[in-house]
């Protein structure tokens, strides 16, 4: 083999042997293969030599070129690979044949404890209503028999709006929404209204361990010809069993003053924690204040559209906050608010 030839040859051997990235050989090809390469810069040599050396000279270049073309390919190669093994290297390990681990967050108790109260009332026939939780004064007042400076009104300051609506104190709110929603078919088709509405409720009010300024209720109407107390009785007592998982869950009746009903009730349960024996939670008295009701108050009825005198109706305001306090035991009405999630998920039931 010629001798510049065979130099080059090992000078290149020793170049490639010295690169150790895809960068380094990138020159390296270049350097030797290029158009102004090394190896091509060798036939520059040929105008000397004889015909028959050109030949063997030509031939043993092109030898040359095709080692080097291999040889670099090779590497590349080899280097392509040690880079992606460098990069699986860096990652974390992980198994993908494992189960995820997904997180996956949970249902605020309050969510729970709306849920099925809705589920339940769904099943007795209840249509399940949304509202706006920004209102008018006429929707959370005066419809509901509270004209501008009622007393009533001092007890559920709220957050006004500069345009003079407000942050509902109350889902009773939507009541007269409701009615004028439902009254044709009560009054054409003869169907009893029967619609609950969950919703937010805020008060302008300090706070502490019992009172928020945000909280969640569910109204509930029922409306028809001869909707009497007993109804409205037997309608609390059937949802409260279930909510509560207790068939033997009694109820009471207490009276209480609310200017949309007439009569007004405080309803109370036996006490859940001591099935009525009388417990802290109770104040020894065995029973526990949860949901104020009462008859719809004729003129309420009146401006829903509704004729006071040919239908008859109950309405209640149940606290889902206090239903989830008691039902999950949560001492204290601020936790519910804080955005303490690890706390909050416990009460996750899977279904
Ligand atoms: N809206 C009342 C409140 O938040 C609760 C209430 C009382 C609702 C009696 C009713 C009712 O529907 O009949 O204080």
């Amino acid at each position: 083999m010629n001798e510049s030839i065979c130099n080059l040859r090992e000078q290149f051997n020793d170049a490639l042997l010295a690169v150790s990235t895809l960068a380094d050989l990138e020159t390296l090809k270049v350097e030797y293969l290029g158009k102004k390469g090394l190896i091509t810069a060798l036939l520059k040599n040929m105008g000397k030599l004889s015909p028959e050396e050109k030949k063997t000279f030509g031939s043993e270049v092109n030898t040359l070129k095709g080692y080097a073309t291999d040889a670099i390919a090779e590497k590349f190669e080899a280097l392509q690979k040690a880079e992606l093994q460098r990069e699986l290297d860096a990652v974390e390990l992980f198994d993908i044949s494992l189960p995820p681990v997904l997180d996956r967050g949970s249902y605020h108790p309050v969510t729970l404890v709306q849920r099925r109260c809705e589920e339940v009332f769904r099943t007795m026939g209840f249509a399940v209503e949304d509202y706006s939780e920004i209102v008018t004064d006429y929707e959370c007042f005066e419809s509901l028999n509270i004209p501008p400076f009622h007393p009533a009104r001092d007890m559920q300051d709220t957050y006004y709006l500069d345009n003079g609506q407000l942050l509902k104190t109350q889902t009773s709110a939507a009541q007269n929404a409701i009615y004028k929603k439902y009254r044709d078919a009560l009054i054409n088709e003869g169907k009893t209204i029967k619609a609950v509405f969950p919703g937010r409720c805020f008060r302008n009010e300090a706070t502490d361990a019992c009172h928020e300024n945000t909280f969640f209720q569910m109204e509930g109407v029922m409306v028809g010809k001869d909707i009497s107390i007993a109804n409205l009785i037997y309608s609390m007592k059937t949802m409260l069993s279930e909510v509560f998982d207790n068939y033997g869950l009694k109820v009471r009746l207490r009276p209480g003053f609310f200017p949309f009903v007439e009569p007004g009730f405080e309803l109370d349960i036996s006490c859940q924690i001591c099935g009525g024996e009388g417990c802290p939670s109770c104040k020894h008295s065995g029973w526990l204040e949860l949901c104020p009701c009462g008859m719809i108050h004729p003129n309420v009825l009146r401006e829903g559209g509704i004729d006071p005198d040919e239908y008859t109706g109950f309405a209640f305001g149940l606290g889902l906050t206090r239903l989830a306090m008691m039902k999950y035991g949560v001492k204290d009405i601020r936790d519910l608010n804080s955005g303490a999630l690890t706390a909050m998920s416990q009460f996750t039931d899977d279904k």
